[in-house]
């Protein structure tokens, strides 16, 4: 694994010849608007990276775009890899091993959910403060690669303290509220049932998603700092639970989109 990262690190390098990326940024359904605010420098497509996993639903749209935000130089992955689609999570992970390879130092992500707090409403912000993985499995399975980090990595403060308050005051500032809490990752790709929805409530979560956890773990075990936040697009409280289809999902997305990308920006020229 190691020598394919490298590779991938080393392709990457070249096209991009001296420009390094300080921050990696991980755009979740229906939150890429991000990427209109960057001055680009380059963009690679996933299917141009040796051993990059390739979308084989999508199309191959996934693209590495680099550029400069709000004066900061970073890379962001449009178009992310999840479980669900067949992957394994070694290769959900694969680009977040190589943006840590290429010098990025902090982590930022963003992910579509739903929300299990019953103070939440559709189109909120979330902060997250802390994850409970219910994925089937990890990406730190297998023989630990010691060179990005250690075999039983803590977990006891995964989500930078510092960038949870920041984003607080950055949200006060611009004039509107954000959420904090807890994010449940499972498998999908169907969405809860009822009860399965109470019982993620009962444990602890305040949101559910798909995503985040694997590329959070891959990114704590190599000790970069991660900020996530996650778009509540539909309210799944006993009361408020409806038929949920992507269109409805999107829409909610896309209100949120504005703030999330504000947060994000803001953030990353503090950082
Ligand atoms: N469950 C799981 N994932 C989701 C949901 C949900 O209700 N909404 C958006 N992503």
């Amino acid at each position: 694994m190691m020598q394919q990262l490298q590779e991938s690190t080393d392709h990457i390098k070249k096209i991009i010849s001296g420009f390094e990326p300080e921050f990696g940024i991980i755009l979740g359904t229906g939150l890429g608007a991000l990427v209109n605010e960057l001055e680009v420098v380059h963009s690679i497509a996933y299917t141009d990276i040796p051993n990059f996993p390739v979308s084989t639903v999508e199309s191959h749209s996934g693209k590495l775009i680099f550029g400069n935000l709000a004066g900061r130089r970073v890379v962001v992955m449009q178009g992310r890899f999840h479980y669900y689609e067949g992957y394994s999570m070694e290769q959900v992970v694969f680009p977040v091993r190589v943006m840590k390879l290429m010098g990025v130092k902090k982590l930022f992500v963003s992910n579509a959910a739903g929300g299990l707090n019953p103070s939440f409403n559709t189109s909120d912000l979330m902060v997250i403060t802390d994850h409970i993985n219910l994925q089937p499995s990890n990406p730190l399975i297998g023989k630990n690669a010691d060179q990005l980090g250690p075999r039983f990595p803590d977990m006891s403060d995964v989500y930078d303290e510092h960038m949870v308050r920041e984003a607080m005051v950055i949200a006060e500032d611009a004039g509107f509220a954000v959420q904090e809490g807890v994010y449940v990752s499972v498998p999908g790709p169907m969405l809860e049932t009822p009860a399965e929805y109470r019982y993620l409530s009962i444990i602890g979560a305040d949101a559910v998603g798909m995503s985040t956890v694997p590329e959070v773990i891959a990114a704590r075990h190599m000790g970069m700092p991660v900020f996530a936040v996650s778009v509540i697009t539909d309210m799944c409280t006993p009361d408020r639970i409806k038929k949920v289809v992507l269109s409805d999902i999107l829409e909610a997305a896309a209100i949120a989109e504005p703030r999330m990308t504000l947060l994000i920006r803001e953030l990353v020229r503090r950082a």
